[in-house]
């Protein structure tokens, strides 16, 4: 049974305020703080309302004192129930999920077991892939490039390998941009990621290049993945690029171009949040060679979701939990999605804290990836944990 209930203001990577919470049993305590985005989705549930302090307030802890712990949905239904709106406006998204995984978390350690065997029992084996954001842009950077990220997906047998081969591939690109940029100040994005001027197939040729070489020594095969956050770029008729402007028809070329010509493993949101038709038109094109995710497109949503599958409007759907604010409906949207034969990916926030839980639930969910950054504290939290839990498996 909940015996308490704690929630607080902490800090997160960017300096804005976010919440933690904790749920108590008579043995044990679950914690887990919620990470927040910068180029959110129209429609995710709100994160807070009004302010992190606000959100705290409105919480009624006293109707979730008492019940059990194990009872994941109901906790979860007890979560809307206390909301009382569609989207979370009232508590904040990022609060429910945040107590929400506590109680996920404070289950599986009054049970003494880890989260992801809690949550996917004992078939949940396998080791993510890891996507590292190496080079970007778009709302995760002042002067970057226009596309948002630039991963790097090291592809190696053992994920420590993995971890390790996308660290490489990100000091790389810092090695390839001091040859090319010799007087100038290069930086790094929210997530780690590099900064310079580049164009955008510059900067993907500049990845690509880091990609091969690192996959030579290493001996392992690293693929090159990019977010276009596509929403971010789209003016309600074009998508504009510093270079030019594309609209939707060239916009799909353009990226089926990149597929084919740099071998692109991955391609999340490359065309607005709306367009389901878009979106099916390069998955007919490449969705046979490439990952093709929505991440603004399906914002965890069940019901974008199920659309997504009718319409064929891509093969794999970015997970973040505090996208639809509780982990039954992050889990619902996940089963729909594998039971589809969609690929799922979970991923991190640009505003991350250094808790490391979706590592467990990339495991959970076996997903074929997680999305978490390459270097930097709230990132590497993720890959040390999927390291140690390789170790463990
Ligand atoms: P966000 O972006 O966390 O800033 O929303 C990450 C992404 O678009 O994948
Ligand atoms: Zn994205």
């Amino acid at each position: 049974m909940i015996e308490d209930i704690e929630l607080r203001k902490i800090l997160d990577s960017r300096g804005n305020a976010t919440v933690e919470a904790e749920v108590y049993t008579d043995v044990a305590t679950g914690r887990f703080s919620c990470a927040s985005g910068a180029s959110t989705g129209e429609h995710e549930v709100v994160s807070f309302a009004g302010s992190v302090d606000k959100s705290i307030e409105h919480v009624d802890k006293e109707k979730l004192i008492g019940l059990s712990v194990f009872d994941q949905k109901g906790f979860d239904a007890k979560l809307h129930e206390i909301d009382g709106t569609e989207n979370f406006s009232f508590i904040g998204g990022n609060v429910a999920t945040a107590l929400s995984i506590a109680c996920a978390r404070c289950a599986a350690n009054t049970l003494s077991v880890p989260l992801y065997l809690y949550l996917g029992g004992r078939f949940a084996t396998s080791l993510p892939l890891p996507l590292g954001n190496v080079l970007g842009g778009g709302k995760h950077a002042v002067g970057g490039t226009d596309i948002q990220e630039y991963l790097a997906i090291s592809t190696a047998p053992r994920f420590i390998d993995r971890a390790f081969g996308n660290a490489a591939v990100h000091k790389k690109v810092k090695e390839l941009l001091q040859k090319r940029f010799p007087e100038e100040a290069i930086g790094k994005g929210d997530e780690g990621a590099w900064v310079a001027k580049l164009s955008n197939e510059e900067a993907l040729q500049m990845v690509k290049e880091a990609c091969d070489s690192v996959s030579d020594s290493m001996g392992f095969s690293i693929r090159a993945g990019l977010d276009f956050a596509a929403s971010e770029l789209f003016d309600g008729t074009h998508y504009r690029y510093k270079e030019k402007k594309r609209t939707k028809e060239e916009q799909i070329s353009f990226v089926a171009e990149l597929v084919d010509k740099y071998g692109l493993y991955y391609v999340e949101d490359p065309l607005e949040e709306e367009d389901f038709d878009g979106f099916a038109q390069l998955t007919a094109q490449v969705g046979g060679k490439a990952l093709i995710c929505g991440d603004d497109l399906f914002v965890t949503n069940r019901a974008r979701v199920v659309k997504g599958i009718e319409l064929k409007a891509a093969n794999c759907v970015l997970i973040k939990p505090n996208q639809v604010g509780t982990l039954s409906d992050t889990a619902d949207t996940v089963d729909l999605a594998r039971k589809n034969g969609y690929s799922t990916v979970v991923s991190h926030r640009s505003g991350e804290t250094e808790d490391s839980t979706i590592a467990h639930l990339a495991i959970a969910f076996s997903s074929t990836g997680i999305k978490c950054g390459a270097v930097g504290g709230e990132r590497i939290a993720k890959l040390n944990e999927l390291i140690r839990l390789e170790e463990e498996l």
